[in-house]
């Protein structure tokens, strides 16, 4: 077996279904699932389908175009009732010009206590997806979210409350001009896609964002995958895509 293979395997908690034949817990439908996206990632000729970028709504309103200026309005954003409860804002991390830009939901409470995206257990699964891509927060990887402020009780951002955010995401994105965004989770694809298609069919296409198409890859969100382990093969599916898409000369 390929090392790197090995390690999307053992980061994900998967080589123990494909080496044993079965799942934790043992069961022969995980496995086939395993099996299945084993398959189907050894075929290189597999191409995602491509679909064209929505027509990009207005923004609601002027953000500052330059790094600096954003971060400070973000700071002291008030433009909606989130910022009653935060502790503070959660802009986003990595190095600004990123290839790879990676869009979640929303801080939970360790976030908004630390003031940085996905630092908790959903963030160290994530630093473990990004490794086993040979990427890091540190490196190479911009994170960001859909809302920079905590909703009460990790619910999910309300449709308004994602709306007032938009510019800020919007400017992020344009301001790191990545390669390749991924979408992590129902809530950060249907946002970034202005669309209600269930994650299960957003996933596995290589989607556009935005006036120049950047390309968006969906995949599931690791507090999903921490609820859901036996989702973690379909995940390393992505995963060798967007290590696929983003191995590909520009
Ligand atoms: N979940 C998210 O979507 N974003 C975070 O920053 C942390 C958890």
């Amino acid at each position: 077996m390929h090392p790197s293979r090995r390690y999307y395997l053992n980061a994900l908690g998967l080589e123990s279904w494909v080496r044993r034949g079965g799942a934790p817990g043992g069961s022969a439908e995980a496995a086939g699932v395993a099996a299945a996206a084993a398959d189907e990632i050894a075929d290189p000729a597999m191409k995602p389908k491509s679909v064209p970028a929505p027509a990009a709504a207005a923004p609601t309103f002027e953000v500052p175009r330059d790094w600096a200026g954003l971060r400070a309005m973000v700071k002291d954003c008030r433009r909606c009732r989130l910022c009653e409860t935060r502790t503070q804002t959660v802009f986003g991390v990595g190095p600004e010009n990123a290839p790879l830009m990676v869009v979640g939901e929303g801080p939970g409470a360790d976030e908004d206590a630390q003031g940085e995206p996905f630092v908790g257990r959903a963030g160290k699964l994530l630093d473990e997806m990004l490794k086993a891509l040979g990427r890091s927060r540190k490196t190479d990887t911009f994170i960001a979210n859909v809302v920079k402020c905590r909703p009460p009780n990790n619910r999910e951002p309300a449709p308004d409350e994602a709306e007032s955010c938009r510019p800020y995401l919007e400017q992020q994105l344009r301001l790191v001009k990545p390669m390749l965004i991924v979408a992590l989770g129902r809530v950060a694809a249907q946002r970034l896609l202005v669309t209600d298609t269930p994650l299960s069919k957003l996933r596995g296409a290589l989607h556009h964002w935005g006036p120049e198409g950047t390309p968006l890859m969906v995949t599931y969100h690791p507090a999903y995958l921490l609820r859901n382990p036996g989702e973690k093969a379909k995940s390393w599916q992505d995963l060798k895509a967007i290590d696929r898409f983003l191995a590909k000369p520009a």
